[in-house]
């Protein structure tokens, strides 16, 4: 199985970090075994496997029993759980308690969550203490949805700012890597230069030390695609196609 460690030697050597978010034990094992780097149990999995209008209402029970799953089915990547909106946020012992439980009851190896500098740079900071590695994740940030929409972040100078003092403040505590989440390309690459952890792009141009994506946009499964997303194949249409010939066979037999 990949370690943090081993994943810290890919920007050094100029390699791409591939990752992608699973939820269930057939996704991680599909994902695992096509070479996949990092899996995200990310908490978008209450939209795309339970149906949630955001991510807020996802618990730290329902994650830690969807990574339960994803961990039984991977052999090799590195598995990084997220922690779910409030399970973190509210005090360092909650987040150091909820990141914990993660750990101990999933078997994955690391958590990440959302915000930057300063709320979430002593929690960082606590957490990795402590012994357990921690990935930022600053730009959207889906569970800050009622503040600021899903539009792209980092276009005023002080927004800027604020993004690039985020991500150094992470790294400086200790955070292994960043999540840089639909920002523009120049600045996710500036960011990308100042760091030496890896960060990890989505929607945020091709000049970062990996991608991520949420598995159900790049298969096609989602209806409402976010603009940055490409999607590689659409399983919506052929698991249609598949279930209407299903329903053709069954019914051929019909009187
Ligand atoms: O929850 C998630 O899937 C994520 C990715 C968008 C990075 O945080």
């Amino acid at each position: 199985m990949l370690t943090v460690r081993q994943l810290l030697q890919y920007k050094p050597n100029g390699k791409q970090i591939v990752a992608l978010t699973a939820w269930d034990f057939a996704i991680a094992q599909i994902l695992d075994a096509a070479g996949v780097d990092l899996i995200l149990v990310g908490d978008s999995l209450a939209m795309v496997a339970l149906g949630y209008e955001n991510t807020l209402p996802l618990t730290l029970d329902q994650i830690i029993h969807h990574a339960q799953a994803v961990k039984r089915g991977v052999k090799n990547a590195l598995i990084v759980v997220d922690l779910p909106f409030l399970s973190y946020q509210t005090s360092i012992e909650d987040a150091i308690a909820s990141a914990g439980r993660i750990l101990k009851e999933t078997g994955a190896q690391a958590v990440k969550l959302e915000g930057g500098y300063p709320a979430m740079v002593e929690t960082v900071s606590r957490l990795v203490d402590i012994g357990i590695p921690v990935m930022g994740h600053i730009g959207l940030t889906p569970q800050s949805v009622h503040q600021l929409g899903y539009r792209q972040q980092g276009h005023s100078e002080s927004d800027r700012e604020r993004l690039i003092s985020a991500a150094t403040a992470l790294e400086r505590v200790g955070a292994f890597s960043l999540v840089l989440e639909h920002i523009p390309a120049d600045l996710a690459q500036l960011i990308s230069q100042k760091l030496s952890i890896p960060t990890i792009g989505i929607g945020a141009g091709t000049d970062c030390d990996g991608q991520v994506l949420v598995t159900a946009d790049l298969l096609g499964l989602t209806q409402r695609q976010p603009p940055f997303a490409k999607a590689y194949v659409d399983l919506r249409a052929i698991i249609t196609q598949a279930v209407q010939d299903y329903s053709t066979d069954v019914k051929s037999v019909e009187s």
